[in-house]
């Protein structure tokens, strides 16, 4: 954040802490029965939510040694949350039908979707809907196009020193390198490369989390004026409009002439958006809002999820052997495939034991009480409630994963060499105690799409690069905020060519 951002936040919390005094909203005897982390008092625990926004995850943690296998509540600026704990309660929560914890209305108090998003996205999610289906179906055809745009962003990232050490920015090249792969098959070449448009789909995610978050300290009752001063998604949505004009008015257009599957037709996102929206949703305006949203939901989760693997890769560059080993085995047997990335085990489970030790989502799995549920041992959780699941902690469990805080890079690919279990355990596995991606109904529909873009990145830069910390070994701090786990965003990784084995 830059230091503007950090006053106009500062100040917020500051007005936010008074309005919540004033209007006394933290009421909350109706989760008394819940055990609180921190004092539980209507201004006592204002300062907690307020530690809470920096140190989200000692409170955690906290919370599930104590309560492990329950739950427990934690201060947020504007409510509480309940946080469940343990396989058991994951098995609980994605047994439950939406109408009883509905995704859709945590999203909407979260994100405050009505002023940001809108609710259109979210009444038809048609977007959903591609990534879960087309997507998937055609990434093994499209997978050339993946690689092309790795190995060009890479050379437009990694500066060519030849056999000298050079020091890159790994947050900032990665976040371009993942908005570049995965955009080229959302809108294709030249638009994935334009650093215009890269621009705006990085700062909408940014923004509208910000913004929501801002909204949310305040009484609802102003929401209806402030949200409309502070939403930023008429103006991105206009942006993004003005440059996908053209290719998508041409797309609208030969639908018109020549039917849904005309000649030539370009195999991406964008077609496959306009087959199966409506028509209601079949315009310029809905389909930049699906690209926005779409880009919102991969492009900081891949972003930060690459980087960490890469600075776990540059502080143990033992791994790179074997990854690399691994790797070159691979495609020079079968080239740069989908069906190669299926086949990297070491890489997978390096990637997947990443995402276990530096998940970026502390609390995933958020849905909203709409109505009283009851858990097992007698605790309701009453309508209006945020639940939602505490990962990291049991991620760094040692009854589910040995020497849990070790970062033991084949630890899953050895799980896969046991009878039985070679198809589980992989990166895209959610299961009871994995849930980087969620679990269940609502697990993320972008992990395969992910898990292959990933896989492919990393091979590629094992297998051109020897990489490093500059400060070799000492792995730079992660960036917390809220229950974000973020790389450190300013840390260098050393790259140089690949140097022949002596
Ligand atoms: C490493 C990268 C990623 C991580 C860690 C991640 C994580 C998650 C998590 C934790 C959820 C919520 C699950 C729940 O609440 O139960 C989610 C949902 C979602 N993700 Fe991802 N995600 C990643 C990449 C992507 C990508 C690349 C896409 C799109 C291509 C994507 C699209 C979505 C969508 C659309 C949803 C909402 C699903 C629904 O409405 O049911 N994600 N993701
Ligand atoms: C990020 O890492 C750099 C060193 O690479 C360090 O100077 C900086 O303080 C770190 N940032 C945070 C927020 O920890």
């Amino acid at each position: 954040m830059d230091s503007a951002g950090l006053l106009v936040y500062g100040l917020a919390v500051v007005l936010a802490a008074l309005f919540v005094y004033l209007l006394e909203r933290r009421g909350a005897s109706t989760l008394n029965a819940i055990p609180t982390i921190g004092p539980s008092g209507r201004i006592s625990s204002c300062f907690s939510a307020i530690k809470f926004i920096f140190h989200a995850q000692s409170m955690v943690q906290e919370g599930y040694k104590k309560y492990k296998g329950g739950v427990f509540k934690v201060p947020m600026l504007d409510r509480w949350l309940v946080v469940m704990t343990g396989p058991q309660l994951v098995d609980a929560l994605r047994k439950v039908p939406d109408e009883e914890l509905s995704f859709d209305h945590a999203m909407q108090d979260l994100l405050q979707v009505k002023y940001t998003f809108g609710f259109e996205a979210q009444d038809n999610p048609y977007h959903v809907l591609v990534i879960r289906n087309q997507l998937k179906r055609n990434l093994a055809d499209l997978f050339p196009e993946v690689v092309d745009e790795i190995e060009q962003s890479f050379v437009d990232n990694i500066p060519n020193c030849g056999n000298e050490w050079v020091g890159v920015q790994a947050y900032s090249a990665i976040m371009d390198a993942t908005c570049r792969v995965s955009n080229r098959l959302f809108v294709g070449l030249p638009l994935c490369r334009s650093a215009e448009f890269a621009d705006v789909q990085s700062k909408f995610a940014l923004q509208v989390v910000m913004r929501a978050s801002i909204l949310n300290f305040f009484p609802k009752f102003i929401h209806p004026i402030l949200g409309r001063l502070l939403t930023n998604t008429p103006s991105s949505i206009q942006r993004c409009m003005a440059l996908l004009r053209d290719t998508i008015e041409e797309r609208l257009r030969n639908v018109e002439l020549y039917g849904e599957n005309w000649p030539d037709k370009p195999n991406d996102m964008i077609s496959w958006l306009i087959d199966v929206s409506s028509k209601k949703d079949r315009n310029l305006r809905s389909l930049c809002l699906r690209i926005l949203v779409l880009n919102f939901a991969s492009l900081h989760t891949s972003a930060q999820g690459f980087t960490h693997a890469l600075l776990h890769l540059a502080t143990h560059p033992e791994f790179i052997d074997p990854l690399r080993e691994e790797a070159e085995t691979v495609i020079d047997q079968e080239g740069w495939t989908k069906a190669s990335m299926k086949k990297l085990y070491k890489m997978d489970s390096f990637l997947k034991e990443s995402q276990r030790l530096s998940g970026t989502s502390l609390l995933p799995m958020v849905r909203k009480a709409m109505k009283p549920f009851t858990l097992a041992n007698g605790v309701v959780i009453p309508t209006g409630t945020h639940v939602a699941v505490a990962s990291i902690p049991m991620h760094l469990d040692e009854e589910f994963y040995p020497h849990a805080s070790e970062f033991d890079p084949f630890r899953f690919a050895d799980m896969r060499q046991e009878e039985g279990e070679s198809t589980k355990h992989q990166l895209i596995s959610t299961s009871l105690s994995y849930i980087a991606f969620g679990h269940g109904k609502h697990a993320c529909p972008g992990r395969f799409f992910a898990s292959n873009v990933m896989k492919a990145m990393m091979a590629h830069l094992v297998i051109n690069f020897d990489i490093k910390l500059k400060q070799e070994g000492v792995r730079p701090p992660d960036q917390w905020f809220q229950m974000n786990c973020s790389p450190n965003r300013t840390a260098e990784v050393m790259f140089r060519r690949r140097q022949p084995q002596l």
